[in-house]
């Protein structure tokens, strides 16, 4: 007898169309894509400037609406969710690292780590914010300010802080954008690290086949629709794939 087991969802969009402006300027970002993001995985999302990624990711996690179609976190439809209830959620339960690190200067690195619990007005986990800290590799930069740090290690510090409210998913856009590759590569495999040994859950936006290969799965986005999935990428099948995308002008 086989076990059905089901896959738990961390996010998810279903039939997700976004749609900018009206009329002349009309565009329409998305146009009919679902995908749900596994509990434990750390997915990539790719595609060509203007196809839709960054719209996706910001949908999914509750920084933007949806013209139509549904975005969910856990089990939690967002549509459904008034301004104050998607904040809350946002703050509890989703983890965000942009391509400008976005620390706060004036404050240590700890100080920046905890941050979120401290906004909301808790001390958070401090086992699971130690055991952070050795996974990021910050543990002899507590007391330095962000200025004081290069730009990878500035990186690891939002990763940190991304997690540190032990949350659903943790949604990144072009993390490594702003890194020299050696720094971009250290970040990619901390946030693979943090995926491996702390069963979280990353999605993670990039233009960069290399950048993809550190993750588990690949899906594509064109014109904004989801046109394919890979699974166990590597930076050459993926940058194939993205060739196909290519259209001769
Ligand atoms: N606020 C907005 N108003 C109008 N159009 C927008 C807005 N944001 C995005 N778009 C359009 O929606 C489409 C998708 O944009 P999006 O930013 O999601 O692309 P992307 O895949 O992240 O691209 P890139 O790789 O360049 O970051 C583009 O055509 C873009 O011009
Ligand atoms: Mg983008």
């Amino acid at each position: 007898m086989t076990t059905a087991t089901t896959v738990r969802t961390a996010a998810r969009v279903v039939d997700a169309v976004k749609v900018y402006g009206r009329g002349d300027t009309e565009v329409r970002a998305l146009d009919g894509v679902s995908v749900d993001f596994p509990v434990g995985r750390f997915t990539a999302i790719m595609g060509p400037s203007g196809s839709g990624k960054s719209t996706l990711m910001h949908c999914a996690a509750g920084l933007d609406t949806l013209t139509s179609g549904a975005a969910v976190i856990g089990d939690t439809e967002l549509g459904s969710l008034d301004d104050r209830r998607l904040t809350l959620l946002r703050r509890d339960r989703v983890g965000f690292v942009f391509q400008a690190f976005n620390l706060v200067p004036t404050l240590t690195v700890a100080e920046n780590i905890t941050l979120p619990l401290d906004l909301a007005g808790g001390r958070g986990d401090p086992e699971w914010i130690d055991a952070l800290i050795d996974v990021v590799g910050l543990r002899d930069r507590l007391h330095h300010r962000p200025t004081q740090l290069s730009g990878g290690q500035q990186q690891r510090v939002a990763v940190a802080r991304a997690f540190a409210g032990r949350p659903d998913v943790v949604f990144a856009d072009e993390p490594t954008g702003n890194l020299d590759s050696r720094s971009g590569d250290e970040v990619l495999g901390l946030l693979g690290r943090t995926v491996r040994q702390t069963a979280r859950t990353v999605v993670m936006v990039t233009h960069d086949p290399v950048a993809a290969a550190h993750a588990d799965e690949v899906v594509f986005l064109a014109d904004g629709r989801l046109v394919d999935r890979m699974e166990s990428p590597t930076a050459d099948k993926v940058l194939d794939r993205m060739k196909a995308f290519e259209v001769p002008s």
